[in-house]
């Protein structure tokens, strides 16, 4: 029988300085000091040695042992016979002072064995960091409020959990929404390292056992001397939590910084001189993981500008790291950023499959190929990459994104651990056996001697790490499913929540509920059906933009015009990517009939008017889709709004703003969207809401003083086209209706547009009385790429709630530009209650 002592005791109590740098390991006190009875009275941690992960692991028990239960306990490194203790240490130092552990004896490299028996716990690792993920799993059982007995193994199902973290060396991160890098500043590795120590703490919490430290769009002065001291000091700093530091390096810096006149890797001066920079970097950092690179890629040099292939390029490097027991990541994302839309049989996500499928056997042993999880680019809905199944003589991992690069920014709540079980749970049939993902980058299913995960993660100097609080269940996601893919996302996203919001129940059930509707309703208001997310690809990934996906050469095309819409990618007519699946899932996509509704427009073009599984039209499915999403985040807003006394304040505070956010931003979605096809298709929506706004006055039909019309441009991003600017940059216009609705108490939203470059002032009255006043300031306060155009990215709402109106009284807005922001506003919502238009 479970114990848990959330049901005996007194619940948790909030901490102060709820600033969210201590993420899931807050350590929060969730009893009472009497019944520490049934806690081990002292720490021994077989290990002396400062940097050892195992010493690491007996500061973290008492810490963590000292906030929850307020209990301080002396830790030990030398081994002692004691009635009541929490030991922990390898399985070779345990069963030297201890004799042999029977129970121990299935431990895998990194696993651990894990035994509590009221006040005698032992904590065992097939290796040091073994021993500190034992330490952590006691610690989280025991935040959790639980204390049954237990004994176990854990072992993970691959060998790399890495992050990757798109760090540049001049401090910026690419695809980073939480301020600047936590590891390089002006050109340098930081001189601080304390922060990076904090982010492996967390990361050793979750058993991740490597980061790539900066962007795969390298740089080659990171392998300055100066810059490989800096290397080893962020080692340093992150060895004691088990992890191993490894770098992208960019394929041209033998001669971009060695001043070689070539990067060929067949070149022997080439070759000599990675094999020299290696030798350098593991003189400072001799548990270097290894490298990251990527190739022939948007742009990055490669290995096929002197037409090797690219197994050439990256056993290169493989031969370099090998006598350090290095690793090569070599990643998978290569294609050609020019091809042509007018070829209805071209496909970017048939580049990966024509890149390395002929190259398969051909890679040395310690090479893996780093593939993202579907054949394009993070979207909201791919089906797993063929190349998985594709690759049988190669190791391979997956590569996910932690970062919500198309999925909003950590701006919306979207939590992927579902989507990711999606794709690590596909079958792909290859041979016509059960091969799920999971089990191919775990290198069960082709034999592989390496493999697993490498998760974008892009943390930022933000207290926060990842820019919101919430999201930070995705990289504790992240992790968890790193270790083992079978484990369940509500599960997973549970203990996530009771380690960071405490034991209540219903603290517990809204933030489930909110995280599992979450990735549906950001699919139903970005976009459907496998169309991909309709955001601006050819900006910042994050508003909507859907016609930004086509006519370009980037290949994320939709191929929407006024009848049909969808990629043909069968083989009888099409791209021929359906066929790139092993036979039996090549079959499924083939067909219209039994590819899912979720993947339709993936693999098919059809018309607007296709009939769906769900007996709906595929316009239909849009508006129906768009108009659920969007009401889905605005009862996010609802749910987050009844936890106001059970989450401290400024946690809770953060999170009611971005939800609120989401809430507007899910409305410039949906609108944006469904005016566009309804606009290409000149189909109705049965329901009649797309197009008909009766709660809306436009501000371009206000009277205006000091403002002017603008046509928005994409059209989509505001309400009829348009919306208004002030005549200049310095004086403030003012825009007047009459109200001509009937008296009554609303919920008054205004939508208007925060670019970054100014912070316009707005003030809202209602004849002479003022509703409320702001500040187009959320360039500081959301940390989402920004835009300087009114467009879906700066589209936003601000909702004033339960003001009383008359017929007959004056709307009045008055906007004082700032900067380069002209306080521009698209329209004034009078909602009755329960209407959210
Ligand atoms: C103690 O830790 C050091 C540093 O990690 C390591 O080299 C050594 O082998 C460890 N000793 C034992 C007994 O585990
Ligand atoms: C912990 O260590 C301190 C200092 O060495 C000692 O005074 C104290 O008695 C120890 N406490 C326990 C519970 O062993
Ligand atoms: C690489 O880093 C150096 C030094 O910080 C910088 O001057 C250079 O602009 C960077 N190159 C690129 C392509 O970002
Ligand atoms: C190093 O960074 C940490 C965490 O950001 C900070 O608390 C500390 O004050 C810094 N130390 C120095 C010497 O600047
Ligand atoms: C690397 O090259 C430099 C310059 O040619 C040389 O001084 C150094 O000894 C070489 N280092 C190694 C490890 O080969
Ligand atoms: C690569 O091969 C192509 C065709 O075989 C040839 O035209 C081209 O000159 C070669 N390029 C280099 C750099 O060798
Ligand atoms: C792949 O491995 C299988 C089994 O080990 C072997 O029969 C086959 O020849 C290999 N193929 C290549 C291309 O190396
Ligand atoms: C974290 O980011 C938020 C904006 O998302 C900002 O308001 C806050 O000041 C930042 N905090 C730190 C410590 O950087
Ligand atoms: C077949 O492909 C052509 C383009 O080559 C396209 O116009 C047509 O709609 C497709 N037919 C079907 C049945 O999908
Ligand atoms: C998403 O849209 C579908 C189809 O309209 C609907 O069944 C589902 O409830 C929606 N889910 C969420 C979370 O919005
Ligand atoms: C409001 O109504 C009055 C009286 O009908 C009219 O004179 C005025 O022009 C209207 N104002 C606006 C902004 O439409
Ligand atoms: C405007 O405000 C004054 C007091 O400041 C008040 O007497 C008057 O009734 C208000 N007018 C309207 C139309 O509300």
């Amino acid at each position: 029988m479970r114990l848990f002592l959330s049901t005996l005791l007194l619940a948790s109590r909030l901490v102060s300085a709820e600033d969210g740098s201590a993420a899931w390991l807050r350590y929060a006190p969730v009893t009472q000091a009497k019944n520490s009875r049934l806690l081990p009275a002292a720490i021994i941690a077989l290990n002396s040695t400062k940097s050892s992960p195992v010493y690491t692991a007996g500061q973290e028990l008492r810490d963590g042992i000292a906030g929850i239960f307020s209990k301080e306990l002396n830790v030990s490194t030398q081994a002692r016979r004691t009635s009541s203790a929490v030991i922990v240490g390898t399985l070779t130092a345990y069963t030297n002072d201890y004799g042999d552990l029977e129970d121990a004896e299935d431990l895998e490299e990194d696993g651990f064995f894990l035994s509590t028996e009221q006040d005698q716990v032992v904590i065992v690792g097939h290796n040091e960091r073994g021993a500190l993920y034992g330490a952590f799993e006691y610690l989280s059982r025991l935040a959790q409020g639980d204390l049954s007995p237990t004994s176990f193994i854990s072992n993970p199902q691959a060998p790399i959990r890495w992050t990757n973290e798109w760090n540049n060396l001049d401090g910026s991160i690419e695809r980073g929404y939480a301020g600047p890098s936590i590891f390089f500043r002006d050109g340098f590795v930081l001189e601080n390292v304390t922060r990076a120590a904090e982010y492996a703490r967390l990361l050793a919490s979750i058993r991740i056992n490597g980061i790539i430290i900066n962007n795969v769009n390298a740089n080659a002065t990171l392998l300055t001397a100066r810059n490989i001291e800096g290397l080893a000091r962020l080692a340093d700093a992150i060895r004691p939590y088990g992890i191993q530091l490894g770098i992208s390096l960019n394929f041209a810096s033998p001669r971009d910084l060695g001043g070689l006149s070539s990067f060929d890797p067949l070149d022997p001066k080439v070759d000599a001189w990675w094999m020299n920079i290696t030798t350098q970097i593991y003189a400072k950092v001799p548990d270097m993981i290894g490298y990251l690179v990527k190739a022939n890629s948007e742009g990055q040099p490669g290995p096929l500008t002197y037409n090797r292939t690219l197994a050439d390029g990256a056993n290169m490097f493989a031969r370099a790291v090998r006598p350090y027991g290095g690793v090569v990541m070599f990643r998978a994302f290569v294609y050609d950023n020019h091809i042509s839309p007018a070829n209805w049989k071209a496909d970017r996500a048939n580049a990966q499959l024509e890149f390395f499928q002929h190259l398969d056997g051909k890679f040395d042993e310690n090479v893996v190929v780093q593939i993202k999880y579907g054949p394009i680019d993070f979207q909201v809905r791919e089906p797993a990459s063929p190349l998985f199944g594709a690759l049988h003589n190669t190791s391979t991992a997956i590569e996910l994104q932690v970062t919500q690069e198309y999925l909003g920014h950590q701006c919306h709540l979207v939590y992927l651990a579902p989507l990711w079980k999606e794709i690590l749970g596909s079958d792909l049939r290859a041979d016509s056996r059960s091969s799920k993902v999971k089990d191919i980058v775990s290198g069960s299913r082709f034999k592989r001697p390496l493999g697993g995960y490498a998760g974008v993660v892009n943390v930022g100097t933000n207290s926060t790490w990842l820019g919101s609080h919430l999201a930070m269940s995705n990289l504790y996601a992240y992790g968890r499913l790193a270790w083992d893919a079978s484990l369940e996302s509500e599960a997973i996203l549970q203990d996530w929540t009771r380690l960071t919001f405490g034991l209540d129940q219903e603290v517990l059930d809204t933030i489930t509920d909110m995280s599992m509707k979450s990735w549906p309703a950001y699919e139903n208001y970005s976009g459907n059906l496998g169309i991909q997310t309709l955001t601006d690809i050819l900006y910042t990934h994050f508003g909507p933009n859907p016609a930004s996906q086509d006519n370009n050469g980037w290949g994320q095309w939709t191929r929407a015009d006024k009848a049909s819409i969808g990629m043909d990618r069968t083989v009888k007519n099409g791209t021929g990517n359906a066929g790139h699946y092993p036979p039996e899932v090549a079959q499924i996509y083939e067909n219209i009939e039994t590819t899912p509704d979720n993947l339709l427009l993936w693999f098919h073009h059809v018309p607007y008017t296709q009939r769906l599984k769900s007996g709906k039209t595929v316009i239909q499915h849009f508006y129906d889709a768009h108009y659920e999403g969007a009401d889905t985040a605005q009862a996010f807003v609802r749910q987050w709004e009844s936890l106001k006394s059970k989450v401290d304040n400024e946690r809770w505070n953060h999170i009611m703003f971005r939800q609120t956010f989401q809430a507007g931003h899910a409305l410039v979605w949906r609108d944006s969207i469904n005016q566009f096809y309804h606009n290409l298709s000149e189909i109705p929506d049965e329901s009649k809401r797309v197009g008909n706004h009766p709660y809306r006055i436009e501000a371009e039909q206000m009277s205006l003083v000091g403002y002017k019309l603008y046509s928005v441009n994409p059209f989509h991003a505001a309400s009829r086209h348009t919306a208004i600017v002030t005549n200049s940059n310095s004086s403030a216009g003012i825009a007047t209706a009459n109200i001509t609705f009937v008296s009554g108490t609303y919920d008054v939203a205004v939508n208007y547009y925060d670019i970054i470059g100014g912070k316009a002032r707005y003030q809202l009255e209602i004849d002479n009385r003022t509703i409320g006043k702001w500040t187009g300031n959320l360039e500081d306060k959301l940390g989402h790429a920004p835009s300087i155009y009114l467009d879906g990215h700066s589209a936003t709402r601000i909702t004033f709630k339960g003001v009383e109106v008359r017929h007959g009284e004056t709307v009045r807005i008055t906007g004082q530009p700032n900067g380069m922001e002209p306080a521009p506003i698209d329209y004034i919502s009078f909602l009755p209650p329960g209407v959210v238009d």
